[in-house]
């Protein structure tokens, strides 16, 4: 049974019918269909009780929440994913309540997952055999894992920057992969090829930007719910996100206002998007107290957090919603900032994570020495995608690796160093 309501444009406000199944305002004026719930019927049904007693710890434990009907499910493992007690890390930072949300342990490997399991949900519904993608990489292995298990066919457009990993990672679940040169005058190119695959050829879109497809938008606001939850349903402080179009900044504002809404809870945690240095129009606008109307693309992206060089923040109207309404802030970090968070949550945590995935603990970091967080708030910082995803780039911030042969007085001497060293 479905709880959606209708589907409404976020510029020009026309609604749709959910049994239109539209994807894209058709006044092609770039809004996103915002997808609205009737809480009201639903509350009977999600309580704290009935939600802690269900078995699936999936993104579909949340199914009334979605806007697919669960029989279109396509499922991999999605969501679910451990919220870790920081405990050295903590210490390290002065933050005595610091949580890691650890998204690398999504099926591929990183937060997309529940983004495009709802999409290709969706796509399954109506009929699709085919869809297009923009991404800088996590996106659209997200999608072709998925839709490899739909017998789905996909054409994803990804960014040069892409690394090596996810390139092979897309074409080993047989995705057709076209790599686009770079970024120009804040135009993403593999945006545009991929609206005119749309147009022209009526292909699915299925990127993780709300514009273009608003299904998947739903995915990652089970983040949300699953804080609340594992966190007992008790406040905590700031909510952190690394953030390239905002789409994942929106999803988490979505489902911390749905839990409002079902009287779940009472409260909202601070909610922080968090920008690299060499991209940052969303955060610069927050920071500067911009409308999001006056957004400007940033000209070419330059940040090791590939990930998020989107150079335009597609859904960044209801981040920037969700911050506001919650109190929160933004936050920039510098790309030497993000390679030590990324070494620090390998060294302290166990987690390791790509540069994009990073982002949120440097700025925890940051938020903590400036005096913005005080050391004993509840701080929550997702972990987005994993390590695994670019190995090289792991590589080249590493030392040389000790080579010998046969030396056992080489023996001695290294484990003398590493006892000296602890
Ligand atoms: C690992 C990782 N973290 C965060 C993001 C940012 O998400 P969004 O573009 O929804 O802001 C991305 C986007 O590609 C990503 O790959
Ligand atoms: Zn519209």
């Amino acid at each position: 049974m479905s709880y959606v309501i209708k589907l409404e444009c976020s510029r020009c406000h026309r609604a749709y019918e959910p049994s239109e199944n539209p994807v894209m305002c058709e006044s092609g004026d770039m809004g996103r269909l915002d997808i609205y719930y009737d809480y009201e019927r639903m509350k009977e049904i999600l309580t704290r009780k009935t939600l802690g007693e269900r078995r699936e710890t999936d993104v579909w434990r949340w199914r009334e929440l979605l806007p697919v009907d669960e029989d279109f499910a396509v499922r991999l493992g999605e969501g679910g994913t451990p919220l870790l007690r920081a405990e050295r890390l903590g210490e390290k930072y002065d933050i005595s309540n610091l949580y890691l949300k650890d998204e690398t342990r999504n099926p591929t490997a990183s937060f997309k997952d529940r983004s495009m399991a709802i999409s290709v949900a969706k796509a399954r519904e109506i009929g699709v055999r085919m869809a297009v993608t923009a991404s800088s990489g996590n996106a659209a292995a997200a999608l072709a894992a998925y839709a490899a298990r739909a017998g789905m066919t996909v054409l994803a457009f990804v960014l040069h920057t892409a690394s090596d990993a996810k390139v092979a990672q897309l074409k080993l679940y047989g995705a057709k992969v076209v790599k686009v040169k770079g970024v120009e005058r804040g135009k993403d190119p593999t945006v545009e090829m991929m609206l005119e695959a749309v147009r022209r050829y009526g292909l699915y879109p299925s990127p993780s930007f709300g514009p273009f497809n608003p299904y998947q938008v739903e995915g990652p606001k089970t983040i949300s719910y699953e804080l609340a939850m594992d966190l007992d349903w008790v406040e905590y402080g700031w909510l952190l996100a690394p953030t390239g179009s905002g789409c994942l900044a929106a999803g988490l504002w979505k489902g911390l206002r749905d839990l409002v809404e079902l009287d779940l809870v009472s409260w909202y945690p601070r909610l922080v998007p968090v920008q690299p240095e060499g991209n940052s129009p969303l955060a610069r606008a927050i920071m500067d107290g911009l409308d999001f109307t006056e957004i400007e693309p940033e000209g070419s992206p330059r940040t090791i957090a590939t990930g998020l060089s989107d150079p335009y923040p597609w859904d960044g109207d209801a981040a920037m919603e969700g911050v506001r309404r919650t109190g929160g802030r933004a936050a920039i970090v510098g790309d030497d900032e993000i390679v030590d968070a990324m070494k620090d949550l390998a060294r302290y945590e166990g987690v390791f994570a790509e540069p994009s995935g990073s982002a949120a603990v440097a700025a925890a970091k940051k938020l903590r020495e400036d005096g913005v967080i005080d050391r004993g708030d509840r701080v929550v910082a997702l972990v987005t995608g994993s390590g695994l995803k670019d190995l090289a780039f792991t590589s080249r911030i590493l030392g040389s690796t000790l080579e010998v042969g046969m030396e056992i007085k080489k023996l001695g001497e290294i484990v003398d160093q590493l006892l000296g060293n602890s």
